[in-house]
């Protein structure tokens, strides 16, 4: 009797962190969910993850790269890292590549968890393929 308690209380326990965790948690599950919006999105429309450049740039091999960006019209040369993908996707005039600066993305209006899947999603596909 006792031992089905403890039982039913670890599972409970269990599932219980499981469901809480699931959201951000950075499974492959999570960059699966990603890869998905990228296609539903139309993301990859204009971005490659394979080196070759469409109107946008590729976005695998990016990671912890410097890449040269117009900021309020002042260049800098920052490294992509989660924060800069995060704000890449969340607001795309913040800070634009400055090679593509005429070149324009639309702004997609998505929650901040679509665009943390999708983030680790292309974290993923840099690290799969460097
Ligand atoms: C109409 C074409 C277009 C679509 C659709 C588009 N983008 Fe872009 N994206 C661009 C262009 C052009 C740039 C480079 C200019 C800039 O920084 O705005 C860019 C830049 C980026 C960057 C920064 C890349 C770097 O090398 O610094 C990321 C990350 C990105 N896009 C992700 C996405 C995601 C995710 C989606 C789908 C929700 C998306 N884009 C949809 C055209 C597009």
């Amino acid at each position: 009797m006792k031992k089905a308690i403890i039982l039913s209380l670890s599972l409970l326990l269990f599932f219980g962190c499981k469901t809480n965790t699931k959201q951000f948690n950075k499974s492959p599950e999570t960059a699966e969910k990603g890869k998905q919006l990228f296609t539903n999105l139309g993301c990859i429309a204009c971005h490659s993850i394979t080196g070759e450049k469409l109107y946008g740039p590729s976005l695998n091999n990016i990671l912890n790269k410097k890449v040269e960006v117009v900021r309020n019209g002042e260049l800098l040369l920052i490294t992509v890292d989660k924060e800069y993908l995060t704000k890449s996707i969340q607001d795309p005039e913040y800070e634009k590549v400055s090679s593509l600066k005429s070149h324009k993305m639309p702004k997609p209006e998505i929650s901040a968890e679509d665009i943390n899947y999708l983030v680790e999603y292309i974290i993923s596909v840099n690290s799969t393929r460097n």
